[in-house]
C-alpha cells in the first residue's frame, strides 16, 4: 500500500515555467493553495540553469519596436506554423514579465543610462533579448526561486521521479512517484496538475541539454491519453561547441561574433545577406551543413567536422563584461581563449517546438491539468523557434497557467480519489515487472544506439529514405527493450531503474518525432527534407497531433490559426 500525500496543485518540473506557475498560483490565492513542486533533480539545477543570451521582450515602443513587429518576426521566425492569437498574447504580455521579474530583484544588464540593456537575436528586427550577462537562465531561476520563498506555501520534492499521471472520467487525480533516495512509492494526490517538464533533446547525441532532460512529461501526457503536437520539429541551435555540445549562446553573435569557413569567409553573407549571422537558427544551422558538405568546414572528432565562431574582433573588455560565461566555459572545456582564438561549433540539438496540446491558456483536454514551457506546444513557434521567445515563453505561460490553475483549485472545495487500480497497477509495473526484469539486452547500449540513429537519420536534413531507416530501427529498439537486465535490484537511489523508466519516454517519443516527420512531405522551419523541398502550404499548413495507440503513435491534424497575416515566402 503507496502513501499518499496531498496537495491543492501539483507542479512537475522546477525549472523557469514551473516555478514561475508556482509563484502566480501563490500570488492569485494569496498563498492559501497548498503547492507541490517536483523535480528528479534538486532546486536550481533545472535545464532553464543553463539558459544563455536572454529574453525577447519589446520595450522600446518609443524607439522603433513594437507589439506588431515582434509579432511578425515570431511568426516569420516559425514559417507560419505558429497560432497567431498564441502569438498576440504572448507579445503584449513580455513587457509585463519584464518588469516583474526586475520588481523581484533580477540583475538586468543595464545601459549606461541605467535603463534595462537589450541586445540583438536572430530573427530579431529589433534589439529586443533582455539579458543578464550570458547567465540570463541561472538568475532568472534564482529570482523566482527566491521570490517563491516569500509564500510559505510550496513543498519542494526533490529527487522525486514520477512515473505516470492518475486521471479518472477525463480529470487529473494525482501522480505516481518514487523518492528516489529511498526507493518508496508514493501518491501525490490533488486537484490540479501543470506540468513543466521540459524538453526532450537528451533524444539526440550531440546536444545542448543536460543529461536529465529525457521527456519524461510529455512521454507521461502521451501515455495519459493527451495528443503530443508538432512533434517533428526539432530546433538545431548553430553553435554548438565542438566535441561537447555545449550552448555557445547566439548572443557571441547579436554582439557581432562572426561565423567563418575554412576560407575565412563569412558564409553567412550568401545564405542570408540582410540578417547574416543574426538570421533564424533554422537557415543558419542548414547553411553552415552546407558548407560542411561542400569541404568548407573543419576536420572534428568522431565525424563532428565544424566552423569557426570568431569574436576576437570584439576585443577583451566585450568578451569580458557581456559574455563572461563563454569564455569560461570555451577556457573550461576546449583549453581555447575566444579573446585570441576563434570557437569550434556545428549545429546542436537545442529545442523541442512541439510538446503536449495545449489551448491558448495553457489548458488540455483532461480536466485540472495544464502545461507550461518547453513541454507544451501552446503552438508560439511552429516549426522554428527564435531565440530569447523561450525562457519569455515560460515566463508568460508560467504565469498564465499557475493563475488559472491556481483560482481553479481556490474554486474546488472537493478533491476527488484516486484511482486505486492504476495506482496498484503502476507499482506492479516498476517493482514487479521492471525491477525484476533479467534480460540480455543493455539498456545503455540501447540508449546510445538510439541517439546516433536520430544523430544520423534525423538531423538538420532529413530524406525519406533516412526517417525510414530511422523508425525501423526505434521500433526494433522497442522490441529490445522489454528484454533489458536491471542489474541493480535495490530500491535505494537505483539510478539503473531511473535510467530505464527514461529510456522508454526517449523511445517513444523518438517514435512520434519520426513518424510525424516522415508523414510530413515538405520542408517548413527546422523540418528540412531534401526530397520535399519546398513548403507546402495547400497540404501541410497544419499542426500535426499524435495520439497513443499501443501498436505506435496514430497521427491527426489541426488547422493553424491565422488571425492576421496570410503564409508569404520566407526571407532574410
Ligand atoms: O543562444 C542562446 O542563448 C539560446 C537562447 C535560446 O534558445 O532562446
Amino acid at each position: 500500500m503507496s502513501d499518499v500525500l496531498t496537495h491543492d496543485l501539483v507542479i512537475l518540473g522546477a525549472g523557469l515555467a514551473g516555478l514561475r506557475a508556482a509563484v502566480e498560483a501563490s500570488r492569485v490565492t494569496n498563498g492559501d493553495i497548498d503547492i507541490a513542486v517536483i523535480t528528479k533533480g534538486q532546486m536550481m539545477r533545472a535545464h532553464s540553469v543553463a539558459a544563455e543570451g536572454g529574453t525577447a521582450a519589446a520595450l522600446r515602443l518609443d524607439d522603433g519596436d513594437s507589439y506588431e513587429l515582434h509579432a511578425w518576426d515570431t511568426l516569420k521566425g516559425s514559417d507560419f506554423l505558429a497560432d497567431q492569437d498564441v502569438i498576440d498574447r504572448f507579445v503584449h504580455a513580455m513587457p509585463g514579465e519584464i518588469m516583474q521579474m526586475d520588481h523581484w530583484g533580477i540583475p538586468w544588464s543595464r545601459r549606461e543610462d541605467g535603463k534595462i540593456a537589450q541586445r540583438p537575436f536572430g530573427g530579431h528586427s529589433y534589439p529586443r533579448a533582455v539579458m543578464a550577462a550570458d547567465k540570463t537562465g541561472f538568475f532568472e531561476l534564482q529570482t523566482l526561486y527566491d521570490t517563491l520563498l516569500k509564500y510559505k506555501n510550496a513543498t519542494h520534492y526533490n529527487e522525486f521521479y514520477v512515473t505516470s499521471i492518475l486521471t479518472e472520467g477525463g480529470q487529473f487525480r494525482g501522480l505516481t512517484v518514487f523518492n528516489m533516495t529511498t526507493g518508496e512509492y508514493k501518491v501525490i494526490h490533488g486537484k490540479a496538475l501543470i506540468i513543466a517538464a521540459g524538453g526532450a533533446g537528451t533524444l539526440f547525441g550531440f546536444t545542448t541539454y543536460s543529461r536529465t532532460v529525457t521527456g519524461d512529461g510529455m512521454a507521461m501526457a502521451y501515455r495519459a491519453g493527451l495528443p503530443l503536437e508538432d512533434i517533428e520539429f526539432l530546433q538545431f541551435h548553430p553553435t554548438g561547441l565542438v566535441p561537447s555540445g555545449i550552448l555557445i549562446t547566439e548572443a557571441c553573435r547579436g554582439e557581432g561574433g562572426y561565423l567563418l569557413n575554412n576560407k575565412g569567409e563569412r558564409f553567412m553573407e550568401k545564405y542570408a545577406p540582410e540578417r547574416k549571422e543574426l538570421a533564424p537558427r533554422d537557415l543558419i544551422s542548414r547553411s553552415e551543413i552546407t558548407e560542411i558538405e561542400a569541404g568548407r568546414g573543419f576536420k572534428g572528432p568522431n565525424g563532428l567536422d565544424y566552423l569557426h565562431l570568431d569574436l576576437r574582433h570584439l576585443g577583451a573588455d566585450t568578451i569580458n563584461e557581456r559574455l563572461p560565461l563563454i569564455r569560461e566555459v570555451c577556457i573550461e572545456f576546449n583549453d581555447l581563449d575566444p579573446i585570441v582564438e576563434p570557437i569550434p561549433i556545428r549545429p546542436v540539438a537545442h529545442y523541442a517546438m512541439g510538446g503536449i496540446e495545449t489551448d491558448i491558456d495553457g489548458a488540455t483536454r483532461i480536466k485540472g491539468i495544464w502545461v507550461a514551457g518547453e513541454a507544451a506546444c501552446v503552438s508560439l513557434h511552429g516549426a522554428n523557434r527564435l531565440g530569447s521567445n523561450s525562457t519569455a515563453e515560460c515566463l508568460v505561460w508560467g504565469g498564465i497557467t499557475g493563475g488559472e490553475a491556481g483560482r481553479y483549485c481556490k474554486e474546488t472545495t472537493e478533491i476527488q480519489s484516486v484511482p486505486q487500480d492504476a495506482v496498484d497497477a503502476e507499482e506492479k509495473r516498476l517493482y514487479n515487472d521492471l525491477l525484476n526484469r533479467d534480460g540480455k539486452e543493455d539498456l545503455y547500449e540501447l540508449r546510445r544506439k538510439l541517439r546516433s540513429c536520430m544523430d544520423q537519420y534525423v538531423g538538420v536534413y532529413r530524406t525519406g529514405e533516412d526517417l525510414s531507416k530511422a523508425l525501423e530501427i526505434i521500433k526494433k529498439l522497442k522490441v529490445r527493450y522489454n528484454d533489458i537486465k536491471i542489474a541493480d535490484k535495490s530500491r535505494t537511489y537505483n539510478t539503473n531503474l531511473i535510467d530505464a523508466l527514461e529510456l522508454c519516454n526517449l523511445l517513444d517519443l523518438a517514435e512520434i518525432m519520426v513518424t510525424g516527420a516522415l508523414k510530413r512531405t515538405e520542408s517548413r522551419g527546422a523540418h528540412a527534407r531534401r526530397d520535399h523541398k519546398i513548403r507546402d502550404d495547400v497540404n501541410w499548413l497544419k499542426h500535426t497531433l499524435a495520439f497513443y495507440e499501443k501498436e505506435g503513435p496514430r497521427l491527426d491534424y489541426k488547422p493553424v490559426n491565422i488571425t492576421m497575416w496570410k503564409p508569404v515566402e520566407r526571407k532574410y
